[in-house]
């Protein structure tokens, strides 16, 4: 551990994973049923929480992350830093940030952030470096 990697105490993610679980109960899952929410910290102290919301279409269909995630950016703006995210679901099932979500939240995400979310086992975290190791970047030069 580094100086720039600094700790969140095992309180304070707790508290993210109950705003993750308060914002599942707002899902609009009429599909699914599938109930999720995610919460994220900011560096800048902040909690903002966000769910899923379907559509009839299904490919329209926006996740927890990112819901969350358009809406830090939308009341922060774009400066905005992730120290760590929680997600959580009302049907006790695993549910690790898909493959879109992850990427999306690599683009504001600090690679040590914990993330914390539902296994097999029980909630497990991981860094989100390990959770998303190779991030599509463009390099245009
Ligand atoms: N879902 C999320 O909210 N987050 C994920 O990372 C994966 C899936 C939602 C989308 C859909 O409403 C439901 O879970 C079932 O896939």
């Amino acid at each position: 551990m580094t100086a720039n990697t600094p700790t969140l105490t095992e309180s304070v993610l707790n508290a993210l994973v109950d705003e993750a679980r308060k914002a599942a109960q707002h899902s609009y899952s009429p599909y699914s049923q599938f109930k999720v929410g995610a919460a994220l910290r900011l560096t800048n102290g902040q909690v903002v929480t966000g769910t899923n919301v379907e559509n009839v279409s299904f490919g329209l269909t926006i996740c927890a992350e990112r819901s969350a995630l358009v809406s830090a950016v939308s009341q922060f703006g774009p400066q905005i830093r992730i120290e760590a995210v929680a997600v959580a679901n009302l049907n006790q099932k695993a549910s690790p940030p898909c493959g879109a979500c992850r990427q999306m939240l690599a683009e504001f995400i600090v690679p040590y952030a914990p993330v914390v979310f539902q296994s097999e086992d029980g909630m497990r975290s991981m860094k989100f470096s390990e959770l998303f190791p190779m991030a599509f970047e463009m390099k245009l030069k």
